[in-house]
């Protein structure tokens, strides 16, 4: 073979050296760390490129010029063969319980950015690597400790990394605290500095050294290249006779692909990131790879007169430093606009560690091959871009543009380059340059493919006789619309052409341009595209049409202009933290960091996942139905290489006699571990294939044909409304269904004015836990079985398991460390993959591990209740309602799970005002869908929000401010008892009025209301709104165990029912451990909060374990440790006196030697039951959210978020806090974001990171503030804390609300009044309302409609 292939690969891990020889040439980076080496901090939370939790550092060096370059990669996507002589650093490389942690990971556990801490590896990689490459640059000194990195920079930092816990600002403050730039006192809560501290040093965080501090590159590696005999040319060496070439030169491509074994399982490869791609993954595994990055055509940079030729194999990342670089030396700005605008659109391509391996070529090729939404290809199209192909002996230079066009390319032809030519001025014939690009998409700074994107370049001059702009040489591109590929408007540019610019030509060329984008069949929001697609052609020519008026500022941009920079929108995130300090129970209420949280940072924390391989462990992967209801005829495999690795295939069958179908179970009853003999649902498992690795059996998974049979069975229920037809609903106990409150027709007849029945619609919501749902199950002797289940109810997960296999309970052992997020999602949802597991490890007698792909937990595993809600009310012209009566539709799909829960949270949510009387009917609809479960305040946001829908309808009908409704509406005390007789508590804890008042005052919310106003009136383009939004949250704390132990060296260890599932439950535990055996002494006893240690659930050291869910199993986790210390006070108080009688100063370590050796009994359990009055108890807060939406594209930024929150006396401020920050980001998520689409069949088909976006950071609030009220002692409670894991969650609604109002707006504005509400000031506006719906609900046509007004005007002007 001609193309070079050794033996070996070499490269360095952590400083290590590695040399592997004979692996799987398809095995990615991130499957190697994790399974061949000692290193977990490296997760996989996707696969897809698309998370940011598997972000490493490549080093590569240049021996010629002995340069060391550093950049992050998405190592699931990255392949191994790939990084042969480089050097690889995970974070176990920065820091280390060994070697010491790295200022970035003490600074993430410091600044309270770690939670579940699942995404923080990933994290610290990002932030380390932007660090030193900023460090690298030519920019002056730091001052000493800080990096050179700025402030600015801190988000773009870690764009692409997800986090769905933190709410991101946590990890900006701990990014922040390097930059150069910063000023300390703005960075939030910290371990580092007091609150009250107002001049804090960069001393008093851990150290960092400029360049970062750590080899990214050890020497051995770099002697061993240098002294390669092929070191000329070492990034080309080849390695594997496994079946990686590497060819080196366009003749040797030829020869391989020419050759014997060249066939369509053989993949050409330069960044391998196609394989994130949905659509375009992978289906099947391939045992050969040609890698066309080392050849030397494909890697030139090539600088011209003309322009610049671009290898098509350099990356996104080095195409955005070559076109800024070339800006930066060019004299005339005019003539640098089309590179700066190309780096500026570039930067947010997909993410950071994406763009650092994905070649600029190979999106070119994805955009040629596939309907791919590429924007590269769309604004080099616009650009004139031109390009280089070889098609076997011929070399072609074709226009971009002719390139796209041709059929789909196969591997004969190769893209070598990209030239892009420099469009310059024309000065001497009077004419300017212009060049914009833009894109609509969910996520600003990337991580989201376009809805449709364009590049506009012309040459505008003034016609001096009408004076005003013509253009020429226009082109105008666009792409993503639902196209095959970009296209040229080329009937709108000619029509443009030499045109004097007047508002009826632009409303001609949108015209055309409505005729040109036509979106192909199938694609989503076909309306959205076109309509944002002529919002951005108006956008760059309304600018140069002199009778089309400008009013406030720019109009759009998609990608940032200059002129911009003052736009809030570009603003680096800032936030105020608040809380009042709680000194009573020391160390409890203060805010320490968290429990583990370097391990979590360094990568050392141990998750299911993490935990070492037994041997002979086999892998396994759900096969699920893809139709909602028919029988399973049979089950079979494609022939594919992949079908060649299934070792087996569990199916029900399996299940050994004795034991029963059973996957989940609670309360209301069970659901079954497999549809057998019928599929009830799209998205039910039918079997686990058993393969040899993960991989393996998830890519076998894929090759699943099932075959059905639906004769003889009904239709499917999969809507609400279908359910109501044939009356499928589950039982709600009389128990458990919400009371009404007084007689809502009275109510009626006393009102001014009433609503009749309106609807408004939740959709469901996925959890989207970083770490997905998975377990190991390891058979031992005697027919049991340890379970290692990523689980928030272990016990039950027990109890499923046992009765799946009919074996005794005793014979399950479920042991829960940590999970990486939950959310509701790991409590009965977690029990199905814990099953299988040990339903496969049963049979088969071997460990199997059960690691869901994600795109199969997204579509198995269900998530928040969808709800159809109508309303009817009726109020005074004062705004007081007299009475609300609500009809609402809950879609519980399959099982009843704990659905019939779902009507009491609503409902106690919707209670927070005073309706006068309220009635209600509620349905629970069994549907042939995955079965919904408990999702983070669950049941709560759905009424919190319907709640809301109904005061802002009354306000708007009454044309009066929404807040001057709710507060009419507020519960009195009295109230309050009636609403909620068994939490309404003392009159003194109703702490409500005052946090609103508070709220309202602290943030100015009455000056804003007002400013806002104005900005609308004179914007027309751009609107915000406004809302501010109570909470009552009702909990009910349960049950829980405790024991606390002392060992004979003083240490002590506690175990608790509750799982540490990133809320902090186990830094709570600590803290009151050492608060409870310190009451030994007066004032307490030193250093006991290090000395405790907190272990993992296990179900057979620890029983009735119960649910961690609901906010409040870190109270009764409390309680239960508080019980246990209590019993061992009592043990020890009388050891500790006679030792005081003979010395004054006892320490902990002599009173338990000497406990010791008195045989007290130095382990105490207790099981702590809430007494009746500490059962259930009321939270308060509320919250303020101000946006502002861009009119032509739907965009959505959040300008401004001030939560205040009722903490109780807060455990530990900064977890609260934290939880708090968190939880109102995962509601933005739900109200704004998430969009869970099904098919036709109920099957999920947003169900990868590409379709589902969850808030990431450049999505959260520019400004936010957040303040925890630590209000009196109370007695009932534990500690007289309260909860904080879920309420805050509501508050996100204010975004929804606020949203609404600048719709409304914008509707005003346009007097725009379609949707289904009759006016423009009403409408329906469900959930989620992403930008789609926003533009959709301004209007689709307001442009069309604006320019016909104008040319009007025009027209009469002129006769
Ligand atoms: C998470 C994620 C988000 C993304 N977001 C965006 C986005 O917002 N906008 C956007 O435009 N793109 C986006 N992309 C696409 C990304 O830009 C491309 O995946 C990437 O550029 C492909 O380059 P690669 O080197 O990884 O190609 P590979 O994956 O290695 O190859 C892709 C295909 O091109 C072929 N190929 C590659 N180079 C050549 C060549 N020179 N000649 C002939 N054939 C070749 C390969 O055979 C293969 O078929 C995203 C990708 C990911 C993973
Ligand atoms: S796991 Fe690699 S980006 Fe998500
Ligand atoms: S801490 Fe970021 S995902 Fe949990």
């Amino acid at each position: 073979m001609a193309a070079a292939a050794v033996d070996k690969l070499v490269f360095a891990l952590n400083g290590r050296r590695y040399e592997v020889a004979g692996a799987d040439p398809s095995t990615r980076l991130l499957e190697f760390i994790r399974t061949q080496t000692p290193f977990k901090g490296t997760k996989l939370g996707c696969g897809e490129g698309g998370c940011g939790a598997c972000v490493v550092l490549i080093a590569k060096y240049n021996p010629k010029t002995d340069k060391v370059t550093e950049f992050t990669a998405s190592s699931c996507l990255t392949l191994l063969y790939s990084i042969n002589f480089c050097s690889v650093i995970t974070t176990e490389g920065l820091g280390n319980t060994q070697d010491g942690f790295h200022a970035v990971q003490k600074r993430m556990s410091g600044f309270h950015a770690s939670q579940c801490g699942f995404c923080t590896p990933g994290m610290c990689m990002s932030i380390f690597t932007s660090l030193i490459n900023a460090d690298k640059s030519k920019r002056p000194e730091p001052p000493k400790g800080f990096s050179k990195l700025k402030v600015s920079e801190a988000e773009k930092a870690f764009s692409g990394n997800l986090c769905r816990c933190t709410g991101y600002r946590p990890i900006v403050d701990a990014c922040k605290s390097f930059a150069s730039d910063v000023d300390l006192e703005d960075l939030g809560l910290n371990i580092f500095w007091k609150r009250s501290d107002k001049n804090p040093d960069v001393s008093e965080l851990p150290s960092y050294s400029l360049g970062g501090g750590v080899c990214t590159f050890p020497d051995f590696l770099k002697s061993e290249i240098k002294s390669s005999h092929d070191h000329l040319n070492v990034d080309c060496i080849a390695a594997s006779r496994e079946g990686w070439y590497h060819p080196r030169s366009i003749k040797e491509y030829y020869e391989l692909i020419g050759s014997y074994f060249f066939s369509d399982t053989v993949k050409v490869v330069v960044g391998n990131t196609i394989t994130g791609i949905p659509g375009y993954k992978d289906q099947d595994l391939c045992y050969k790879y040609i890698d066309i990055g080392g050849i030397p055509e494909l890697s030139n940079i090539v600088k011209k007169e003309s322009g610049f030729e671009i290898g098509a194999a350099i990356t996104i990342s080095k195409t955005i430093e070559i076109l800024k670089q070339e800006c930066e030396s060019v004299s005339s700005a005019n003539g640098s606009v089309v590179f700066r605008k190309l780096a500026d659109h570039m930067s947010k391509v997909a993410t950071p560690f994406v763009r650092n391996t994905a070649s600029i070529g190979g999106n070119i090729i994805l955009a040629q091959k596939y309907p791919f939404p590429s924007d590269i290809a769309t604004i080099l199209l616009g650009a004139g871009a031109i390009v280089c192909v070889q098609v076997i002996a011929e070399q072609r230079q074709i226009t971009l543009e002719e390139f796209l066009e041709q059929p789909p390319l196969d591997p004969t032809t190769l893209l070598l380059s990209i030239f892009i030519p420099n469009w310059i001025s024309d000065y001497q014939k009077d004419t300017s340059l212009l060049f914009e690009t833009y894109r609509a998409a969910p996520r600003p700074l990337g991580n989201a493919v376009s809805y449709v994107n364009c590049a506009f370049l012309g040459h505008a001059s003034v016609d001096q006789q009408s004076d005003t702009l013509v253009l020429r040489n226009l082109r105008l591109a666009f792409g993503a619309y639902g196209t095959e590929h970009a296209i040229r408007a080329k009937k709108v540019e000619e029509f443009l052409t030499g045109k004097s610019l007047t508002a009826s030509v632009v409303l001609g060329a949108i015209q055309l341009l409505r005729d040109t984008i036509v979106p192909m069949e199938g694609t989503s929001h076909p309306e959205y595209r076109v309509s944002a697609a002529v919002g951005f052609l108006f956008s760059f020519l309304s600018p140069l049409t002199k009778s089309i008026p400008q009013p406030g500022k720019a109009l759009t941009s998609g990608s940032a202009d200059s002129a911009d920079t003052d736009d809030v929108r570009n603003h680096p995130v800032s936030s105020r933290r608040e809380i009042i300090p709680n000194d009573d129970y020391k160390p409890v209420g203060e805010p320490i960091k968290k429990y583990d949280v370097e391990l979590q940072a360094s990568g050392e924390a141990v998750y299911v996942d993490d935990i070492p391989a037994p041997k002979n462990c086999l892998y396994g992967e759900f096969i699920y139905s893809t139709q909602a209801l028919a029988y399973v005829k049979c089950i079979k495999f494609r022939s594919s290489l992949a079908s060649e690795r299934i070792i087996d295939v569990v199916s029900a069958k399996d299940i050994p006699i004795g034991g029963e179908n059973i996957g989940s179970t609670f309360t209301f009853g069970d659901e079954p571990l497999f549809g057998d003999p019928i599929a009830a649902y799209a998205g039910q498992a039918l079997g686990v294939v058993i393969a040899e690795t993960q991989r393996y059996a998830d890519m076998a998974a894929k090759q699943v044909i099932v075959e059905y049979e639906t004769e003889g069975l009904s239709p499917p229920i999969l809507t609400v409304e279908e359910a109501v037809e044939n009356s499928s609903y589950f039982e709600v106990p009389p128990e458990l269904y919400p009371k009404e409150v007084g007689d809502v027709s009275k109510g009626m007849a006393e009102a001014d004015h009433k609503i009749p029945s309106t609807e408004v619609r939740l959709a469901s919501e996925y959890y989207f836990y970083m770490e997905t749902q998975t377990a190991l199950a390891i058979p031992d002797e005697d027919n049991t079985l340890v379970v290692y289940s990523s689980s928030q109810y272990p016990e039950l997960a027990q109890s499923v398991i046992a009765r799946c296999l009919g074996i005794p309970f005793s014979k399950v052992r479920v042991i829960t460390r940590r999970a990486g997020g939950g959310f509701g999602g790991k409590a009965f949802r977690s029990f199905q993959v814990a099953t299988a597991a040990a339903l496969c490890a049963y049979k088969l007698r071997r460990p199997v591990r059960m690691y869901l792909n994600r795109n199969t937990d997204m579509v198995m595993i269900g998530g928040r209740h969808p709800v159809k809600a109508h309303y009817s009310v009726g109020y005074k012209s004062d705004g007081k309602i007299t009475a609300l009566h609500l009809e609402l539709l809950i879609n519980a799909g399959i099982s009843p799970d704990a659905s019939p829960q779902i009507p009491g949270t609503i409902m106690s949510s919707v209670k927070k005002y005073n309706w006068g009387a309220l009635s209600f009917d509620i349905k629970v609809c069994k549907t042939n869908n995955t079965s919904k479960s408990v999702m983070r305040a669950p049941g709560d946001t759905q009424g919190s929000l319907i709640a809301d829908a109904v005061i802002e309808h009354v306000a708007s009908v009454l044309s009066v401010d929404a807040n001057s409704v709710r507060e009419k509406n507020f519960h009195t005390y009295d109230s309050l008892q009636l609403y909620y007789p068994d939490s309404a508590g003392e009159a003194s804890t109703y702490t409500l009025h005052s946090i609103f008042d508070r709220l309202v005052s602290t943030s100015s919310y009455v000056d804003r209301a007002e400013s806002i106003k104005q900005y609308n009136n004179s914007n027309k383009w751009r609107k915000r709104g406004i809302s501010c939004v109570p909470l009552i949250f009702r909990v009910e704390p349960r049950a829980a165990p405790g024991r606390v132990s002392v060992l004979n060296d003083g240490s002590i260890v506690v175990e608790v029912g509750g799982t540490e599932i990133g809320q902090g439950l186990w830094t709570k535990v600590q803290q009151v451990t050492a608060f409870a055996l310190g009451k030994l002494w007066p004032d307490g006893a030193d250093g006991l909060l290090e000395r405790v240690r907190i272990l993992q659930a296990d179900t057979l050291n620890l029983i009735q374990g119960g649910l961690t869910a609901g906010s409040t199993t870190s109270e009764s986790s409390c309680a239960a440790t508080l019980q246990a210390c209590n019993m061992l006070i009592d043990r020890l108080k009388p050891v500790l006196d006679r030792l005081q009688q003979q010395s004054e100063n006892v320490s902990w370590d002599t009173l338990i030697s000497q406990a010791s050796k008195e045989n007290v009994n130095l382990s105490a359990s207790a099981y702590w039951v809430p007494g009746q009055e500490s059962n259930k108890y009321l939270n308060y807060g509320a919250g303020i959210s101000e946006l502002e939406i861009d009119v032509l594209t739907g965009a959505i930024t959040l300008l401004r978020g001030d939560l205040v929150y009722d903490c109780g006396k807060s455990l530990n401020p900064a977890v609260d806090l934290g939880q708090i920050e968190g939880s109102f980001i995962q509601g933005i998520g739900f109200f704004i974001y998430e969009e869970y689409i099904t098919n036709s069949e109920g099957l999920m088909i947003s169900n990868s990171t590409w379709d589902y976006k969850i808030p990431s950071v450049d999505i959260i609030p520019k400004q936010f503030n957040a303040e925890v009220l630590n209000t009196g002692y109370h007695k009932n409670r534990v500690l007289s804390s309260k909860a904080s894991g879920e309420p805050a969650l509501i508050l996100a609604s204010s975004v929804h609300c606020a949203l609404r109002e600048a719709i409304r707006a914008a509707r005003k504005e346009f007097a725009y009044s379609a949707g289904s509400g009759t006016s423009p000031s009403e409408f329906q506006m469900d959930v989620p309302a992403p930008m789609t719906l926003v533009k959709e609900l301004c209007g689709f046509d307001i442009v069309d409609k604006y320019l016909e007004s104008l040319s009007t005007q025009e027209r009469a002007s002129l006769a």
